[in-house]
């Protein structure tokens, strides 16, 4: 079956499994969008969904970049507002695979806005995990994932966390039931 570039092909479509571990760097993506006076909520800043789009959409794009064919998101674990956006702004999102499992993907998402010729300012940041699925929509396995610089070696860091945590959680929520 040909390769397909994930992000611009048919999202069902599924493509053969590359089985070699890929670099984080190898299925990045960036997406903008303009805040508009529409997106303000009644206190005039831009809408919290407005950016919660914006990351599921990206990480889609990277993970299915990833994974060589269609992703779905099982979780959006940790959003942060770090800063309010506003009408003018231009906010970007940049998604990278941080960590994988056997059919998981962690994807870290930062997003920022520039007003006008200012500074980037950091207004978001969120951790999602992904599935890949066949036509049918089962898991199917992942290539891995491997860091290369230091800021990748933390992001992968923090992803072996973010797993424990969760795990941790899961059990504490089970003993609650
Ligand atoms: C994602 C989905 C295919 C998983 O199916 P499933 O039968 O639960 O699959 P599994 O139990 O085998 O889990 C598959 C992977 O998901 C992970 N997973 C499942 N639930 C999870 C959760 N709450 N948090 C983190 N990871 C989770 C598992 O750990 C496993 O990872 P691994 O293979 O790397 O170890 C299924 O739950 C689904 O279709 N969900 C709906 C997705 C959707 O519609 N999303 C919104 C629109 S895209």
């Amino acid at each position: 079956m040909p390769s397909v570039d994930a992000a611009m092909g048919t999202p069902t479509r599924v493509v053969e499994s590359d089985p070699q571990p890929k670099t984080m760097n190898s299925s990045r993506c960036e997406l903008s969008r303009v805040v508009w006076r529409a997106d303000q909520n009644m206190f005039g800043s831009g809408r919290g969904t407005l950016l919660l789009e914006l990351v599921d959409d990206v990480a889609w794009a990277t993970a299915a970049r990833h994974a060589n064919g269609h992703a779905v998101t099982v979780t959006v674990e940790h959003m942060i507002f770090k800063n309010p956006t506003w009408a003018g702004d231009v906010v970007t999102a940049f998604a990278q695979v941080e960590g994988t499992g056997r059919t998981s993907m962690d994807i870290g998402v930062y997003v920022t806005a520039q007003r006008g010729a200012s500074e980037r300012v950091p207004v978001a940041e969120a951790h999602l995990v992904f599935v890949a699925v066949d036509s049918e929509g089962n898991p199917r396995t992942v290539p891995g994932v491997y860091p290369e610089t230091e800021a990748e070696y933390a992001a992968a860091r923090a992803v072996e966390i973010r797993r424990e945590h969760r795990k941790t959680l899961r059990g504490a929520l089970e003993q609650a039931r």
